[in-house]
């Protein structure tokens, strides 16, 4: 499905239905296929809503300067255009940095987090200088290259030999994004706020979920941000690394529904 939202086409997944609304939001460099297990498992227990974030997937960009705030008020202006007043909210990794940016704007629209492979800080001044030079990588030789880079932290080694068609499925959904979309979020994420002191701003049911081998945001940033959240959960799925929810999706579903069952 597409809308029309804040000066571009967004292209987005709605199981329709009367279960709580559940906004999943994909990290970088993915798009909302990336969701496609969760959309058909939780669609009996939510009304699942998966969008491509502006510049991804079949969403097209609208101009050069993306930020985490632009990422959230293009979320809301979909609620909105699908008439959704509360939502649980779940972001992974990229996903979570723009769940903390929804959360602070529009506390009063989210029932829940769902806090994926994420982290609140912001990047390091080292973690910057990576931001841009991976914007050079992909505006020079394509987002391909950035893909290549980044693919070997997404999935435990034992996953990607094991599994060599979900591997090949993810190297090609990261490969395939555009390169205004890809640089756009590099910035994005650089310039991103630490999101540290939203912690314990946070009032609504929370689950912190990543998995033991995640080494690219390591598990210690989710008992962070366990502890920093009042009443949140904390779920680490052994043998699951970056990607939680795609390498463990049973586990992952299973705490999902669990977690939407508990609001009702
Ligand atoms: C993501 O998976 O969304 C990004 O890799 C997160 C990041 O680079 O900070």
């Amino acid at each position: 499905m597409k809308i029309k939202v804040r000066g571009f086409e967004m292209a987005y997944d709605d199981t329709g239905g009367n279960g709580i609304p559940l906004l999943l939001i994909h990290g970088f460099p993915l798009d909302r296929t990336y969701w496609a297990t969760q959309v058909k498992a939780l669609v009996d227990v939510a009304r699942v809503i998966a969008p491509d974030l502006r510049g991804f997937g079949e969403s097209t960009m609208s101009g050069d300067a993306v930020s985490i705030d632009t990422y959230a008020d293009d979320l809301r202006a979909l609620l909105d255009g699908l008439g959704i007043k509360h939502a649980v909210v779940a972001g992974l990794s990229m996903g979570g940095y723009i769940a903390f940016a929804f959360y602070r704007k529009n506390p009063e629209r989210v029932r829940g987090l769902i806090l994926a492979n994420t982290k609140a800080g912001a990047d390091s001044s080292e973690g910057k200088k990576g931001r841009d030079d991976n914007a050079m990588l992909a505006r020079e030789k394509g987002v391909a290259a950035v893909a290549e880079k980044m693919f070997p932290k997404m999935l435990t080694p034992k996953t990607a030999t094991e599994q060599p068609d979900l591997a090949a499925n993810i190297n090609a959904m990261m490969t395939r994004q555009s390169v205004a979309g890809v640089v756009g979020a590099l910035g994005a994420m650089r310039d991103r706020p630490d999101s540290t002191p939203t912690l314990a701003e946070i009032s609504v049911p929370t689950l912190v979920i990543t998995g033991s081998e995640d080494n690219l945001i390591p598990p210690k940033e989710s008992e962070l941000m366990r502890d920093g959240i009042r009443g949140a959960r904390l779920v680490v799925i052994p043998g699951a690394a970056h990607l939680s929810n795609i390498e463990r999706a049973v586990e992952f579903n299973q705490e999902v529904r669990e977690f939407l069952k508990s609001m009702k």
